[in-house]
């Protein structure tokens, strides 16, 4: 594949290349303007633009589970714990059943738990800031925005601060399964941290059951509606699945945030000494460069064959859904390659929409939205060490692969 030189042809495209990891906006373009319903041999009928993956995310023909979404896991030998864990996750599973596990889950999951956890996300931020107060380099990545999402979601569960590095690392190797096309390398490890991860989960369920307390597991188990509660296993998978979409996509948010506002000094600034100017700007960093560019690793799948731009999709296949290149789409958005903290009704998809929109939105916000100017009030000289960034090889996380800054105190 040629990405240097000439022009990208889409047909040439390939989605494991390190190069349109590395950058994939030039072929976000080119797949919008030349191949927006593109077959893949590998990956299948993949979308680029705004219009189309907003109507697919809306379309009742469109489910998540049809099949398996994630067959091939299967098909590789997946232990029973992966099974357990796709066949209930809210993420992988069609009405009826996501219908009553999602209103079941809103009982707990409130949007005054979540505002309630501002005070302990405004802590843990400071407690962080006063430790790091006097270094002269850190790693975004390592001392921020990897701790402030876990202590937040550990503390969303009820889960000990001291089981963090255990879920950490749990999260990272499960998640490495969610990749395009899927590395079945990553399987085996990421087998054995879902058995430890659901025991553990196991274990937790059982002692709130014995002593109920205000977490969000206790409410999860004590939601009720119309005589219907959560499985056992419903319960289990979305304590993962909290952990697993809470934790790296909201580091990805801060570690990203904090880059593109140190490599835009004005808007540093402006975010520095106006409380108000971090909300917009946090919703352009999730435009810009949102932590997932593609939407839910297992695909959408026709019920029935649906047509899209003279396509024809049949039942069976999967379409993958490029986010990140809907949130860059010139229909969509004037000068979309421009980074804009000012940008009028941004209305991006970096949280997907419908059915699945994403649970934990508001707090992915409020996390960021803490931080960002927290960082940069504390440090008011805070530079980028590097001007390239290194990011994570994967087609689906977008994320920052390390971000050394200089604080300016010796
Ligand atoms: C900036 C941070 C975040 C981003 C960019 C993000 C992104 C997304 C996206 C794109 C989806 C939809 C996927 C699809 O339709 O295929 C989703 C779903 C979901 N997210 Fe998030 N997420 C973030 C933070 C969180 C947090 C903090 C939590 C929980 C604590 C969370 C929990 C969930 C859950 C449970 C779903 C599944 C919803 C469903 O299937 O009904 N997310 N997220």
């Amino acid at each position: 594949m040629s990405t240097s030189g000439g022009a990208l042809d889409p047909a040439a495209w390939d989605p494991t290349d390190r190069a349109f990891r590395d950058d994939p906006v030039p072929w976000y373009r080119v797949l919008r303007e030349q191949a927006p319903v593109l077959t893949h041999p590998d990956i299948g009928v993949v979308l680029s633009r705004y219009r189309d993956i907003d109507a697919v995310l809306r379309d009742r023909r469109f489910g998540v589970a049809t099949p398996s979404p994630w067959r091939e896991v299967f098909a590789a030998g997946a232990p029973p714990s992966m099974h357990l864990l796709s066949e209930n996750s809210l993420l992988f599973v069609d009405p009826p059943q996501h219908r009553r596990v999602r209103g079941l889950v809103a009982q707990a999951f409130t949007p005054r738990r979540i505002e309630a956890m501002r005070p302990r996300i405004e802590a843990s931020v400071t407690a962080i800031l006063d430790r790091i107060e006097d270094v002269p380099t850190f790693d975004v990545l390592e001392e921020i925005a990897w701790p402030v999402p876990i202590t937040a979601v550990t503390d969303l569960l009820g889960v000990p601060a001291t089981d963090q590095g255990l879920l950490h690392s749990w999260t990272h190797a499960i998640t490495a399964v969610d990749e395009l096309p899927l590395d079945f390398e990553v399987l085996p490890a990421a087998g054995v941290a879902a058995d430890e991860f659901l025991a553990y989960a196991g274990d937790l369920v059982d002692a709130r059951k014995r002593s109920p307390g205000d977490d969000l597991i206790s409410g999860l188990i004590a939601a009720e509606e119309d005589g219907e509660r959560l499985t056992r296993d419903e319960l289990l998978s979305m304590i993962v699945l909290i952990l697993l979409a809470g934790h790296d996509t909201t580091a990805s948010l801060i570690s990203t945030g904090l880059w593109l506002l140190l490599a835009h000094p004005d808007a540093a600034a402006e975010v520095r000494v106006d409380p108000g100017a971090v909300g917009n700007a946090v919703e352009e960093v999730l435009r810009y460069l949102g932590p997932l560019q593609v939407a839910s690793g297992g695909g959408r799948w026709p019920d029935e064959p649906v047509t899209i731009r003279d396509t024809v999709i049949e039942p069976g296949t999967p379409v993958r859904l490029l986010l990140g290149s809907a949130n860059r789409d010139p229909d969509q958005y004037g000068d979309p390659d421009r980074f804009d903290i000012h940008r009028g009704s941004i209305r991006h998809l970096a949280f997907g929409r419908g059915l699945h929109v994403c649970l934990g939105a508001a707090l992915g916000r409020l996390e960021a939205q803490v931080v960002l100017p927290a960082v940069l009030q504390r440090f008011p000289d805070l530079a980028l060490v590097d001007d390239r960034p290194t990011w994570r090889p994967s087609f689906v996380v977008r994320q920052l692969a390390t971000l050394p800054v200089a604080t300016g105190r010796s």
